[in-house]
């Protein structure tokens, strides 16, 4: 089995203006700017990108988008494309987010086709999925993220691609303060690597990183990383501050 690097992403979801950004992405850099023992992705709002480009520069740190449209160009009010993202610097982008299909209609189709556009254009792909409490509760845990994971990636040409990128945030997790256990977390990680495995050969499988979501801080990032198959973190509300941030990232040093 090869060994899959750590990712550790920070989503700002809708949170600090360009100054705010900044200040922030400055502070994370002479923090965690030269950490080699783990990936580093933090996504700041779209109006922010290109200013905290500016400052994480070529530090360890990579820019990514919490969202995009699939359409190259065209008369799409209030959308941003994939090259637009690329033209800012941008590495990453998180799809589907719980968020997103929650507040703003996002279907496993409309996941599906930002996925195809992201890799399209080079962009690693940070693909959400995640069951509610509802379905937890009624035992549908399992086939609500085989359907999720399944309907996002279909059709899609994953062996010409290595850079995927899966962060199972249950729902219920959220900003809530409640983490999944790490044995509710490990199980569900090991569910998923093995519908790759199933669906898409050992090899997508053994290098997908599967991140963690939902209520991650550096009190229990340690006890979800020693998790075989969690592999890094989605990180929301502790990425906001950018010693909070680097309390989780410091676990890898
Ligand atoms: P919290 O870390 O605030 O629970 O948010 C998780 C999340 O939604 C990251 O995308």
């Amino acid at each position: 089995m090869q060994a899959r690097k750590p990712l550790i992403a920070g989503n700002w979801k809708m949170f600090k203006t360009q100054q705010e950004a900044v200040e922030t992405a400055k502070r994370l850099v002479a923090l965690a700017g030269k950490v080699t023992e783990c990936d580093i992705m933090i996504a700041p709002p779209f109006t922010a990108l290109s200013r905290v480009h500016e400052i994480i520069g070529p530090s360890a740190i990579g820019l990514g988008a919490q969202n995009f449209f699939w359409e190259p160009e065209g008369p799409f009010t209030g959308e941003i494309s994939a090259a637009m993202l690329v033209s800012t610097g941008c590495r990453y982008v998180i799809i589907g987010h719980s968020e997103r299909r929650q507040l703003f209609g996002e279907t496993d189709q409309t996941v599906n086709q930002k996925l195809a556009a992201a890799f399209k254009n080079g962009l690693i792909p940070v693909f959400c999925i995640g069951e509610s409490e509802t379905e937890r509760d009624a035992g549908n845990t399992f086939s609500v993220l085989d359907k999720q994971l399944k309907m996002g990636l279909k059709k899609l040409p994953l062996k010409t691609y290595s850079s995927l990128v899966i962060a199972y945030e249950p729902i219920w997790a959220i900003g809530t303060g409640k983490t999944a256990t790490t044995d509710q977390a490990q199980q569900v990680h090991h569910f998923l690597r093995s519908l790759l495995a199933d669906n898409w050969g050992n090899s997508l499988a053994n290098s997908t990183r599967i991140l963690y979501g939902g209520s991650v801080k550096s009190t229990n990032i340690k006890e979800l990383m020693g998790m075989p198959d969690i592999d890094g973190a989605l990180v929301g509300g502790a990425s906001l501050d950018a010693d909070d941030f680097n309390a989780i990232i410091h676990f890898f040093k």
